[in-house]
This record gives C-alpha cells, structure tokens and sequence, in this order.
C-alpha cells in the first residue's frame, strides 16, 4: 500500500471540508491523521512484535470519520470508501479498512480484532489533553462564548461525568494511562484558568 498517496487523497477529500459546525475546515483530516499516528505508536507499545496490519489500521484510522455529518458515519464511510481508494490496496485490504471505519465507534468491543480496538482508543484520546482546549476554544469562537463560558463547561458535573465515560470506553490499560496524563495536564491549565480568570495569580 502507498500509504503517501493516500495520504494524498484524504487531504484532497477532507482537508478543506467542513464536517462539523462548531469546528473548522479540514479538523476532520487532521483529526485522523493525527488518530492514524497515535494508533502506529500504540500498537508499537501494545503488540511490539506484529506490524502486519499497520497500513491497513493506518488508513483505516485516517478515513474513519471521512463522512462525518453524513450520520450514521461510521456506516456511510465504511460504504463510501469503497469508492475512494480501490487502486491503492487488495480487495481484502479494503474490506479490513472498511470495517475499521464501520467498527470505530461500536461498543462491546471485547471480541473485535486488535487494529480496530487500537484505532477506537486513538480517537477517543485525540479528544483530550490539549486538543481538549483547541476543541472548546474553538467551540466559543464559532458560538461568541465567554471565556467564563468555556470554564463553566469544564467545571459542570455533565463534563466529569463526560470524562468518566470516556475513560471507561477505553481498551487498554495504556490508552487509561495516557488519558489520565492528559487529564492531569488538563486540570492544571483549568485550574490556571480559572485562578487568572479570578484576577488571582501565584507565587
Ligand atoms: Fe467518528
Ligand atoms: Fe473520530
């Protein structure tokens, strides 16, 4: 798989699309691109010894959101790539990269295969840390919020409550650690937030 042309071809389809009102043109190319990436080095992390299926989850994870906004998305992307990189792999290459993007937001995953279940917990930590702040504050942009807005949402019982699913649908005991690091680095930039949002400051 020429895995440089296809990215090639998912800039062209999603890098200037927009798929979602809140955020801005192309977030869904960099999205999985980004979701592409950081399911490389955790499966390198998890299964060091087996990198057979890492073109596939690679372009699996970077088309997995290709139809967002066209709901359900994980059905109509795992049906439209099909179309968009039949020359770039085997038949049965495509129909493992299609049914990453149908699986990559299913729930009792127990029994699915390791690229997929990798790809789920990629997209979920690509959510947190400090994409968690570029996701809000550019949220607030597009919806004229204050910044007290943004804290407001970060400090209400429905976002806790947001970070406790999220971790819990994690996979693997790695992808929990990674989240709680970034939600320690999370906490200490809400914290700051709010203290000079408070007109206080330290030292
Ligand atoms: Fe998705
Ligand atoms: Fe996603």
């Amino acid at each position: 798989m020429n895995l440089e042309r296809i990215q090639e071809l998912a800039f062209k389809i999603m890098g200037k699309r927009k798929s979602h009102l809140n955020r801005e043109k192309g977030f869904i190319y960099y999205h999985g691109q980004r979701v592409a990436n950081l399911s490389l080095n955790l499966r390198k992390r998890l299964f060091p010894d087996d990198s057979s299926k890492d073109d596939i989850m690679f372009a699996g994870a970077l088309f997995h959101d290709v139809t967002k906004g066209i709901e359900p998305h994980n059905i109509t992307g795992a049906q439209v790539i099909k179309s968009l990189i039949p020359h770039e792999c085997t038949d049965a290459q495509l129909e493992e990269i299609s049914e990453i993007i149908l699986l990559h937001n299913a729930r009792n995953r127990e029994k699915l295969p390791p690229p997929i279940r990798v790809v789920q917990d990629a997209d979920v930590l690509d959510h947190f840390g400090s994409l968690e702040i570029w996701l809000k504050f550019m949220y607030s942009a597009h919806n004229e919020e204050s910044v007290h807005d943004a804290i407001r949402l970060w400090e209400s019982k429905e976002h806790k409550q947001y970070l406790q699913e999220s971790r819990d649908s994690l996979n693997y005991n790695l992808s929990k650690a990674i989240f709680d690091r970034k939600m320690s680095f999370h906490l200490a930039f809400q914290q700051r937030f709010r203290m000079e949002l408070n007109g206080q400051f330290d030292g």
